[in-house]
């Protein structure tokens, strides 16, 4: 295989803060071993409208701090298509690419999957996403930041339900997985935490109310947006109809949890993801995601981390549990 001497870089998907120290640890390990960087700008997109820009040194200065992505994002229809990844694939050519690193979640692996099935560049991942969903990895960039995200919301919500005595259903993110409300509602001390990966926490909370031994206390209830109850509207309404004794109120999370600084843990996990995503294709990796188990760096192919599924802890859902009193 030819050496490795020009490599592209994107994020794809949902944003998550620290993807901007990734890039930047790819650009600066890139450099380091001579090989030049191109930035391809709003994901897969990109490659097909031939996005991009060339990445120096000083162009990744100043944003290891910054939430969202100085290149983009985007999710790209066309490169589901058969001819929308060829053009792609020319264009990566025709610039002289040997190599791209895509940083996003299992649909950014799924396109970088398919696509290194078909041509002769090698694709690289690095995990990027506010869910945790992906298994192979014990954390994916941007986790740590929405989970500590979530947790000062939560404690201000809980001032506030202290004063009134109030119930709070909180809709936090997580796509099809109750990651970011299992570890946030253990931080933030929640009642109750409603995930899909569970079918009894309805019927516990329910109990719960019934013994009205916290109708005069504040109560959290952590909501995963993919709970197959349908969210925090609607498990509050049904709550509401049994239980009219207790004082209900809803929040959204929404989009703030995709926002802002990223933590120190996330810069160290994108640090050394894209530090190790460079290793990788210098040692003629491909189809590959580099990910983190027990604080150490694996190799996992796009295969399983898409395929399979990671499953939640569920020792830390019996301490939820216990925990909530
Ligand atoms: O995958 C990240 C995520 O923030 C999910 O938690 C959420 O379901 C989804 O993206 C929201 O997507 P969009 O920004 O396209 O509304």
């Amino acid at each position: 295989m030819a050496r490795i001497n020009k490599i592209g870089v994107l994020t794809s998907g949902g944003d998550a803060p620290g993807m901007n120290a990734a890039i930047r640890a790819v650009t600066r390990t890139a450099i380091y071993n001579n090989i030049e960087v191109i930035g391809i700008k709003e994901g897969y997109r990109g490659m097909i409208e031939k996005l991009f820009i060339p990445l120096w040194s000083h162009d990744v200065s100043d944003i290891i701090q910054r939430g969202g992505t100085i290149l983009k994002t985007a999710r790209c229809m066309e490169f589901k298509t058969a001819e929308g990844r060829q053009i792609a694939y020319n264009h990566l050519k025709e610039i002289g690419l040997n190599g791209v690193i895509v940083i996003g979640g299992d649909g950014t692996f799924t396109g970088a999957r398919i696509f290194n099935e078909e041509f002769d560049i090698p694709l690289i991942g690095i995990p990027g996403t506010i869910d945790n969903d992906l298994y192979g990895t014990d954390y994916t960039i941007g986790y740590d930041t929405a989970l500590n995200t979530v947790v000062q919301a939560v404690d201000k919500i809980r001032d506030t339900a202290s004063a009134h005595n109030r119930m709070f259903f909180v809709e936090v993110m997580g796509a099809e997985a109750g990651f970011i409300a299992l570890r946030s509602g253990i931080a933030a001390g929640a009642e109750a935490i409603i995930i899909p990966e569970v079918t009894d926490e309805v019927e516990k909370l329910k109990q719960m109310l019934k013994s009205g031994r916290r109708q005069r206390a504040s109560n959290i209830v952590i909501v995963a947006e993919g709970d197959e109850g349908g969210g925090a509207y609607k498990l509050a309404n049904d709550i509401k109809e049994h239980y009219p004794n207790y004082d209900i109120r809803i929040t959204v999370l929404g989009h703030v949890q995709r926002g802002g600084s990223p933590s120190a843990f996330d810069r160290v996990t994108a640090s050394r993801l894209g530090y190790a995503a460079v290793e990788a294709l210098m040692d003629d990796q491909k189809s590959t995601m580099v990910g983190i188990q027990n604080n150490e760096i694996v190799l996992v192919p796009f295969r399983k981390a898409i395929k399979l599924h990671k499953n939640v802890n569920r020792s830390l859902l019996e301490i939820a549990d216990v925990l909530a009193g």
